[in-house]
């Protein structure tokens, strides 16, 4: 454990986890645990920042913990805890408010989308001011690299602004991390629209594959997946619709788009989604087999040990940040 860098990432628990978290992220969270001391957070206080039913979001919130052990976070080696329980997430969070711009977060992109709905007059102040927890969640462990999709990127920036701000203005105190975005599956767009991102919260499911749909579902929705004209599988950036079927082909199978064009030369798409469809399922059934297999009270058990595992990190982190401000101690 002694002289590993720590990483630190995170994912809302709201609507269903598709395939672009695992690919953009949980994915990669498994290969990096054994390199870098981890730890791995639902963050349900950024899930409220839009509404959520409460019951839904409870479930969600172990469901996501059972994804990350079903997907292969091993809580020996890694923590996995709830945001919410650790309550020095929303301290350090006002602190860095107070050092945060406006201009800052009203560029944001997250923010600018998600407000698009309500308008940014009606849009919630804790949507506009998520970007500041989300600098607290990673600035609190002394975080190094934060792996995230690409989607993220602006907002580990910004905790990187922040960290150097805050030491700047009272002395060295937060780590300035760094965003781990691996190419390969790092921007999964959505099946049902090639130039946008695969999304939680799209409004059609034939935007996504969840990670818990069943075979059925996964066949239909890639049979459904919108495609490109002409009919040859060639990997360009002519065709964004293919290339992005292509990309999740090579995410699960290991396989160069190189080799999967080789593969289909003188097949059609059929071919083609046919053979992407049987990689999805074979790929997942391991996980969803896993994922059924965890109850919830272990879930519960291991969150609990994650949070007491962490929250004297954040403490110390927090205390030393309030002392540095001027508060008595
Ligand atoms: P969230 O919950 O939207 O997404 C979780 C992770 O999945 C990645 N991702 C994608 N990757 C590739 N293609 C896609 N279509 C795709 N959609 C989502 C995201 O980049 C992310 O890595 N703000 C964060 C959660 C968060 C966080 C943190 C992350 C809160 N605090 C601290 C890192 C560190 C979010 O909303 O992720």
């Amino acid at each position: 454990m002694i002289n590993k860098k720590r990483i630190f990432s995170g994912i809302q628990p709201s609507g269903n986890l598709h395939i672009g978290n695992y690919l953009g992220a949980i994915k990669n969270w498994v290969a990096l645990q054994d390199e870098f001391e981890s730890i791995f957070c639902v963050v349900d206080m950024h899930a409220i920042t839009v509404p959520q039913g409460p019951e839904t979001l409870r479930k969600k919130t172990i469901e996501i913990a059972k994804i990350y052990l079903a997907a292969g976070i091993d809580p020996k080696k890694s923590a996995i805890f709830v945001q919410s329980q650790v309550s020095e997430h929303a301290e350090l969070m006002w602190i860095l408010n107070t050092i945060a711009k406006m201009s800052e977060l009203e560029k944001m992109t997250q923010f600018k989308d998600k407000s698009r709905k309500s308008g940014i007059e009606s849009a919630g102040v804790g949507l506009f001011d998520y970007p500041v927890l989300m600098a607290a969640d990673i600035l609190l462990y002394g975080t190094e690299v934060v792996p995230v999709g690409e989607d993220q990127k602006q907002h580990v920036e910004l905790a990187r602004d922040l960290a150097k701000r805050f030491n700047q203005k009272f002395g060295e105190t937060f780590i300035v991390p760094k965003a781990f975005i691996k190419e390969e599956g790092m921007r999964i767009m959505g099946l049902d629209d090639p130039a946008k991102k695969m999304s939680k919260s799209a409004a059609s499911e034939y935007n996504y594959i969840s990670l818990l749909d069943d075979e059925q579902t996964i066949r239909r929705k890639i049979k459904k997946a919108v495609t490109d004209s002409g009919s040859e599988i060639v990997y360009s950036d002519e065709k964004p619709a293919l290339k992005n079927l292509i990309n999740i082909f090579c995410s699960f199978s290991g396989k160069s788009f190189k080799e999967i064009e080789k593969n289909f030369v003188g097949k059609g798409y059929g071919d083609f989604k046919n053979e992407l469809a049987n990689v999805v399922v074979e790929s997942l059934k391991p996980f969803q087999e896993k994922f059924n297999s965890i109850s919830d009270e272990d879930v519960l058990k291991i969150l609990k040990e994650g949070a007491e595992k962490v929250r004297p990190i954040a403490k110390a982190k927090l205390d030393e940040a309030k002392r540095k401000v001027g508060f008595v101690g």
